[in-house]
């Protein structure tokens, strides 16, 4: 339950917050905000907001006058998101689930919620909650990642745990990639009573470095992250090995080009 629900340990929220978010998920935070356009003053809330990257440009963008809001049922991850907001200004932590979301009827203007809905086992009583919490006419923008077929590096590094460790590891690392539809996302959200619901496949090309460390270090923000660490090293540079040879273009070049890409929904309650 805890691996369907992507948890990660503490350790390994410090490294998501080292090795993913700097160019990886700042870059999507990014692409999600745009789409926010929030106010000055604005109430935002973050739902499954991780060390929260997602928060910390929110509270810049709604000002001193503005309330910010981050929920995550991983204390970890809030733990280090604490040590990340921006000086000068103030975020709350809630630890709590997306199904039960510890804040009053229409209390924000503004939900986001980036790479959470996936993980939600009770996605509708989670967006039915997005929409309790919002204020009449708030708005809502969330992401998921499409399917491993828009996601190539993911896609090598599932295809490798399945082969060295084993298939269940494969599906974990497909989890995040495995609600890439975009009609399922958009009724879900119309369901719950959300109006004006579109969803935007968008894609961003970060690069991925070829250095068998760089490569490695991935899998220490990945809740599998132990598992990996306790393989001999002989079978888990194996396992690296896999893995490079499977990326594709000139293996002498130092990085390459790893196209990634998401779904983000916008929506008015
Ligand atoms: C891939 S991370 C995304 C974190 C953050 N939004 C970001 O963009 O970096 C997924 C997050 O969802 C959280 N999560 C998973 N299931 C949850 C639930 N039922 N309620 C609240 N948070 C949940 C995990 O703890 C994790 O922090």
């Amino acid at each position: 339950m805890a691996q369907e629900r992507w948890q990660v340990s503490e350790a390994a929220a410090s490294n998501y917050e080292r090795v993913n978010v700097p160019g990886f998920f700042a870059a999507w935070a990014s692409e999600l905000l745009k789409r926010a356009a929030l106010q000055s003053g604005e109430r935002v809330l973050d739902v499954a907001c991780g060390t929260g990257i997602v928060a910390r440009g929110a509270v810049e963008q709604v000002g001193e006058g503005g309330v910010v809001t981050g929920v995550d049922l991983n204390v970890g991850m809030l733990t280090e998101a604490a040590k990340h907001v921006p000086a000068g200004f103030r975020i709350e932590w809630r630890e709590a689930d997306a199904t039960e979301l510890p804040c009053g009827d229409a209390a924000f203007d503004v939900v986001l919620c980036q790479q959470g809905v996936q993980f939600f086992p009770e996605k509708a009583l989670a967006v039915a909650e997005m929409h309790r919490v919002l204020a009449s006419d708030g708005r809502v923008v969330v992401s998921v990642w499409r399917g491993l077929e828009h996601n190539a590096f993911p896609a090598i590094q599932s295809e490798a745990l399945a082969r060295h460790l084993g298939a269940e590891f494969g599906t974990m690392m497909a989890a995040p990639f495995a609600y890439g539809d975009a009609g399922t996302f958009a009724a879900l959200f119309r369901s719950a009573g959300f109006r004006d619901v579109k969803v935007e496949a968008v894609e961003l090309t970060p690069t991925q470095s070829r250095e068998p460390e760089r490569v490695a270090e991935k899998f220490l923000a990945l809740p599998m992250a132990e598992t990996i660490a306790k393989m001999p090293d002989a079978a888990r540079q194996a396992m690296i090995e896999d893995i490079l040879s499977a990326i594709p273009g000139n293996p002498s070049d130092p990085a390459v080009l790893a196209p990634t890409s998401a779904h983000i929904l916008t929506a008015r309650r």
